[in-house]
């Protein structure tokens, strides 16, 4: 059994319960794809609606907390050395189509560092958890990063920039540099799942630009905690806020690095 903290029970309680009503929100996706209407306001809503849960849930249990949240921002609590950090929804697109592929995304910070995450799909109900120095879990079931060492047989995952998001060049050449070196990658639609698949073992690595600290903050926890490395795409440490991620185990970290340095530096020439 993993060692889960009291506010790490906190976290899976909330979510469970943010999860069996987004289930059903869910269930009326598939109404409203054949509308005329669509589904987007509905699922404007059903964001917005879950992260009030959570954030009420986790307030009812950890009183004066502050919150990092996509849709309501910065909540500040008299306890400034917790902070949770919330995605009530990510991978919102797969969501309003009907993929079953999105989660509930919370970290906690104590003073600046993430001691506990949670990355919660709960169509799949696989729920990921890490505590600090305690491990990295699957439901029950403890996660280890890929052991695998080259290049050349590693899958790894990314996110593409969409509508008017910057960065469609670097992008391009960084995928075709993947491309050419591995044996295939992925984009799935939700980062966090992305990192939980990383420290699970299943996808070797990902990097993605244009991200925030919601769609990384549990999953950065989750992927170290596995034995895995997270830095930005500088090699830096900066992963949370720096806006750009590459998550992969130590045997690959250098080498897709500078795979992805190289491919960004001929595209800006
Ligand atoms: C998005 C997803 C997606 C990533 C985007 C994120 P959202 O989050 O994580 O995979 O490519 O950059 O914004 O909008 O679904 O919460
Ligand atoms: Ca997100
Ligand atoms: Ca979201």
């Amino acid at each position: 059994m993993p060692y889960l903290s009291p506010a790490l029970n906190v976290m899976i309680a909330a979510a469970r319960k943010a999860g069996r009503r987004l289930i059903r929100d869910y269930g009326e996706i598939e109404n409203l794809q054949v509308s005329m209407k669509g589904p987007a306001d509905f699922v404007s809503n059903a964001d917005k609606r879950t992260e009030t849960l959570l954030v009420e849930e986790l307030q009812k249990a950890r009183p004066g907390y502050c919150f990092l949240t996509e849709e309501h921002g910065a909540i500040d609590g008299p306890d400034k050395t917790h902070r949770f950090i919330i995605d009530p929804i990510d991978g919102t697109t797969n969501f309003l189509h009907g993929i079953p592929h999105f989660a509930i995304s919370i970290g906690l910070e104590r003073d600046g560092q993430l001691v506990s995450g949670l990355i919660f799909n709960p169509v799949t109900d696989e729920m990921y958890v890490a505590e600090k120095s305690a491990g990295a879990f699957l439901n029950d079931k403890r996660l280890r990063v890929a052991a695998r060492r080259e290049l050349n047989k590693s899958l790894l995952a990314t996110g593409i920039p969409f509508l008017g998001r910057p960065g469609h060049e670097v992008f391009s050449a960084e995928l075709a540099a993947a491309m050419a070196t591995t044996t295939g990658v992925r984009r799935f639609g939700a980062a966090s799942l992305d990192l939980a698949y990383v420290a699970a073992g299943r996808f070797d690595g990902f990097w993605e630009r244009g991200l925030n600290a919601w769609d990384v903050a549990a999953g950065i926890l989750l992927v170290r905690e596995a034995g895995g490395v997270v830095t930005d795409l500088n090699g830096g440490g900066d992963a949370l806020h720096g806006g750009h991620i590459l998550a992969t185990n130590e045997h690959l970290h250098s080498q897709i690095l500078k795979l992805l340095r190289d491919a960004a530096k001929t595209a800006k020439s």
